[in-house]
This record gives C-alpha cells, sequence and structure tokens, in this order.
C-alpha cells in the first residue's frame, strides 16, 4: 500500500494528502472555464476563503489570470500548490519544455508544483513526453510531474516509466475509478477528482439531498465529502461565486457516516461528462 493517510481514525477527511513525502492540500479551486476579471477575482478570493490549491491549464487561456490572482491574495506563492498542464499538440520533447516555460511565464512564477499531460497522445511516444517532463522537474521548473486522463493500463505504463505524482481523471458521485485508485494505493499515485460535481449535474440528486439534509449542508458538500474521505483523492470543483466557493470548502470538515457513504456508493457509477474525440478507451 501507498503512503497517503486520507482518514483521522475516526473517519474523518484530512485537510491535507501526503503523496511521495509531498504534502498536498485535498481541496482545490477548479478554473476551467474562468476567464478574465472572473477568474483573477475567484482565484484571490479562494486563497483568502482558505484553499491553498489551484488547478489550471495551458488550454484554459487562463495561466496569466491565475497567477495575477496568486499575486493579488494575502497568501505567499509557497503556499499554494499550483497545477498546470501541457496540452496534448506540445508532448513532443522541445515543444513540451517550450510550452512549459511558457506557462511559468504567463502564470508569472518560478516554478508549478504539479505539471500535467493533459490527455494521452499516442502519436508520441510516452517514454519521450514523460523524460522531458522528468528533465523539467530537474531543472526545478515543476516540483511533480504527472498525467490527466490516463486509464488504467495507460496508467501503469506511465508509472513504470517516470516518477509519476498524479493522475487528474473525471471522478464523482456518478463516475466510479476503483481500477485507478487501486493504482493509486500501490504505487502511491495522487488521484486528483476532476469535474467532483459531475459539472453540475449531481445537484437535484435525490439521495445526496437526503443525506445533505441530514446533516444540514448542501449537495456539493455531500459529494466532496464523500471524495474527500477516500485515500489518495484530492477534488477541484470549479466555481464562479464566492458564496459557491465558501460552500465547497466547507466540505472539508463534514464528516459523513458509513451509512451515507455506502448509499453514495451505491448509486449508478457509468455516467461520464467528458468524453472527446480524443479520449481514450477508458477500459484500457
Ligand atoms: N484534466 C481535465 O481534462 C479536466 C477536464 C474537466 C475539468 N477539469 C478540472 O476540474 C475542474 C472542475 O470541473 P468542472 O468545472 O467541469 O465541474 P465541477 O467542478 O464538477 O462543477 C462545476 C459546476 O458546478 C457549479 N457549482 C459549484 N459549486 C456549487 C455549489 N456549491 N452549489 C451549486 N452549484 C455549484 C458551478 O457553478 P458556478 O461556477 O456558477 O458556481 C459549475 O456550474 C475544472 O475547473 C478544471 O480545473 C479538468
Amino acid at each position: 500500500m501507498g503512503k497517503a493517510a486520507a482518514m483521522t481514525s475516526e473517519g474523518t477527511p484530512s485537510h491535507s494528502l501526503q503523496i511521495r513525502g509531498r504534502t498536498v492540500p485535498r481541496l482545490g479551486l477548479g478554473t476551467w472555464q474562468l476567464t478574465g476579471d472572473e477568474c483573477v477575482d475567484a482565484v484571490a478570493d479562494a486563497l483568502d476563503i482558505g484553499y491553498r490549491h489551484i488547478d489550471t491549464a495551458r488550454a484554459y487561456g487562463n495561466e496569466r489570470e491565475v497567477g495575477a490572482g496568486v499575486k493579488r491574495s494575502s497568501v505567499a506563492r509557497e503556499d499554494v500548490f499550483l497545477t498546470t498542464k501541457i496540452w496534448m499538440d506540445d508532448f513532443e520533447p522541445q515543444r513540451l519544455r517550450r510550452a512549459a516555460e511558457d506557462s511559468l511565464r504567463e502564470l508569472d512564477t518560478d516554478y508549478v508544483d504539479l505539471l500535467l499531460l493533459h490527455w494521452p497522445n499516442p502519436g508520441v511516444p510516452l517514454q519521450d513526453s514523460l523524460s522531458a517532463l522528468s528533465e523539467l522537474r530537474e531543472r526545478g521548473l515543476t516540483r511533480e510531474i504527472g498525467v490527466s486522463n490516463f486509464p488504467p493500463k495507460l496508467l501503469r505504463e506511465a508509472v513504470a516509466l517516470a516518477a509519476v505524482f498524479c493522475d487528474q481523471v473525471e471522478y464523482h458521485p456518478y463516475l466510479g475509478q476503483d481500477d485507478l485508485l487501486q493504482i493509486a494505493g500501490e504505487a502511491d499515485v495522487m488521484i486528483t477528482a476532476y469535474a467532483p460535481l459531475a459539472h453540475g449535474k449531481i445537484f437535484g440528486d435525490p439521495t445526496l439531498s437526503v443525506i445533505a439534509e441530514r446533516h444540514n449542508t448542501g449537495v456539493g458538500q455531500v459529494a466532496l465529502a464523500w471524495l474527500l474521505a477516500q485515500p489518495h483523492v484530492c477534488v477541484v470543483p470549479k466555481a464562479a461565486s464566492h458564496r459557491n466557493r465558501v460552500a465547497n470548502f466547507q466540505a472539508v470538515d463534514l464528516k459523513l457516516t458509513p451509512e451515507d457513504r455506502q448509499a453514495i456508493d451505491a448509486l449508478p457509477k457509468d455516467r461520464r461528462e467528458f468524453d472527446p474525440a480524443w479520449a481514450p478507451d477508458w477500459n484500457d
């Protein structure tokens, strides 16, 4: 088993994960679809609320605004866990290096905490792009490296080739990721749950609503708390409003009962929100 200590003895989700000796704040702000001033404000506000983990990507076109939000907040750069991702057209090593340097320039920082391959690209040997990422880590441009949207077989391949810290994948109460969690436990890899609120589709769910009512909280907090109670898992919900960012942050302190967790476990787990033409075979 890996070294992540995700739950206290009482089963309360902890605020941070330990992966490969590094501490990662478990609840981050997703920034896809946040642009312009709204993005700057969202990042600065999230950090002021208490978030210490921000997720962006070159493809979101908002790295400049994310960087400005970090600068504007009252939180020091070194206290923020910042992730960005390289788009799949840039996996050839020279392009990958250039893309990473561009990201740092836009983010106005010397390093990111985690640099990911955004989607698998069978057109470039995985070994080549992972070696280029590893070299960037050795040069200090990123603290850790990882992948995103890698199904189990590809993740195993990646873990065998490089010190892969993370696989960021869609994960929420309507989609299971048991095989990836098994690998995460064996190899001490973080699973970052993207679209942890099923891109907003969970609101109104009857099972989650009953649990939320019992705890005097919201459906979003229940979904996030279910994820946060699992070893190796962190979450990056996106919220455009201050109100929703505050609500989501409260999930780190919500303790679900075993019965609550079983009821959420029993929901159908086959609803995928993100399946673009370039997606890999998810069963691979
Ligand atoms: N690696 C990848 O390929 C990949 C793909 C997709 C997403 N991601 C990452 O994951 C992050 C989150 O995914 P996502 O944005 O698709 O979906 P999400 O976080 O599951 O859901 C976001 C939606 O839920 C709403 N929401 C958030 N908190 C709420 C609350 N407390 N009450 C009611 N509504 C609430 C948001 O509305 P408002 O914004 O209006 O508050 C928005 O419509 C992205 O921002 C991105 O960083 C990564």
